[in-house]
This record gives C-alpha cells, sequence and structure tokens, in this order.
C-alpha cells in the first residue's frame, strides 16, 4: 500500500502562512499539536522550510527535501526533485506529510489526500499563500477549538479535511 500525503499548516483567515519568513504566530498548542503529529513521520519539506526547521528534527523525522539541488545533504532524509518521487520513496510508509512552505504545498495539494489545518483567526493582508481549500475538493471531517488565553494572543481551530474525489496518485 502506497502513502497517504497529508498536508499539515497554519493559515491565517485569509489565507496565508506567512509573512515572509517563519510562522508569524506564537501558539504553543499548535506546536504541540504539529509535533505530536509529525513525530516518527516521514516528511516532506520545501528547501527554505527545512533550513528553517534545522534543530528541531528528531532522530525519528525522516526528511525528504524537494530542492534543485540534488547535492543538498540531508541527514537521516534525502534530496528530491519533486512530490512524486517522494512519494514513491516513501511508497512503503503508512503517511507521508508535507509540512510546507508555500511552494510545497501549492506542488503537494493536487496529490493529497488529507489536511490538517490550522486555522488561525486572524487577517494577514499579505503573505505567503496556502492553496484555496475548494468544497468541492474537500470536506472536513474534524474539527478541535482553542480560545484565546493567556499563551494564546488569538483563538485557533484545526480543522482534519478528507479529499471528496480521489485522485489517480499514479499520474
Ligand atoms: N504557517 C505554516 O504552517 C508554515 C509551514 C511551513 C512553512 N511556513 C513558512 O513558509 C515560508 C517558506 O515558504 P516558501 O514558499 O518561501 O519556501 P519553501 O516552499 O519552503 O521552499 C521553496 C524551495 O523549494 C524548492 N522547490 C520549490 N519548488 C520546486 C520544484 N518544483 N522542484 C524542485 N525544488 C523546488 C526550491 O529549493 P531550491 O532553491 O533549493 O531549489 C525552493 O527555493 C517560511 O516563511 C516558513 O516559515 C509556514
Amino acid at each position: 500500500m502506497s502513502a497517504t500525503l497529508t498536508l499539515i499548516a497554519a493559515v491565517s483567515v485569509d489565507g496565508y502562512i506567512s509573512r515572509g519568513t517563519g510562522v508569524p504566530w506564537d501558539l504553543p498548542a499548535d506546536r504541540a499539536h504539529f509535533r505530536s503529529y509529525t513525530r516518527d513521520k516521514w516528511l516532506l519539506l520545501g528547501r527554505r522550510t527545512y533550513e528553517e526547521m534545522l534543530g528541531w528534527f528528531q532522530p525519528g523525522h525522516h526528511p525528504l527535501v524537494l530542492t534543485h539541488d540534488p547535492k543538498l545533504l540531508v541527514p537521516n532524509g534525502k534530496a528530491v526533485a519533486s512530490v512524486p518521487e517522494a512519494l514513491r520513496l516513501a511508497d512503503r510508509q503508512r503517511e507521508l506529510i508535507c509540512c510546507g512552505g508555500a511552494e510545497i504545498y501549492q506542488a503537494a495539494i493536487v496529490h493529497a489526500h488529507r489536511l490538517i489545518i490550522t486555522e488561525v483567526h486572524e487577517f494577514l493582508a499579505g503573505g505567503l499563500p496556502f492553496p484555496k481549500i475548494s468544497k468541492h475538493d474537500w470536506e472536513p471531517v474534524s474539527r478541535r477549538s482553542q480560545a484565546m488565553d493567556d499563551d494564546h494572543a488569538v483563538s485557533f481551530e484545526i480543522v482534519t479535511y478528507q479529499r471528496i474525489q480521489r485522485l489517480d496518485l499514479a499520474a
């Protein structure tokens, strides 16, 4: 059985993941969710996001890094030239998790089976976009809310979407 591709992202209400560098929110409960969901998994990341996250990876992570540089050294992982190549490499895994950034979400969403979106209740009014989540292709199947509190200056919901129309992943 081949890997299921999941995209995991934190997205503003107006559809952005970043103002350009870094993640624009400090949300400990979302960080904990991300850490927990990605633990010991195979990950797909763009080269810029990978470099931002250096130092964060744990021994159980297996990062596949999308780059035009086939010589990029990726400890415990590998450089890849395309999303289909990453899916082929992860073939025997239960799940490959795409962690962004914007260019990689755009390239990967057509291959994805599941989206796990932290919908952050804030407007960024610009920045790096997440692809549009079409109601025709995706249905929400679970939703968990986090209110504002001393640790969270902004509220959010973590919404899981499943693809309605399955794609031919061999294409
Ligand atoms: N809010 C969130 O959930 C979230 C999640 C992740 C990241 N982010 C943010 O997103 C930003 C980074 O996003 P980004 O779009 O600038 O960069 P990115 O998607 O992380 O990486 C872009 C790089 O990926 C490689 N690439 C892209 N398309 C390719 C293709 N078709 N073939 C081969 N390689 C390809 C290129 O690497 P080379 O230049 O090496 O060829 C390109 O420079 C950061 O600010 C990060 O903090 C936010």
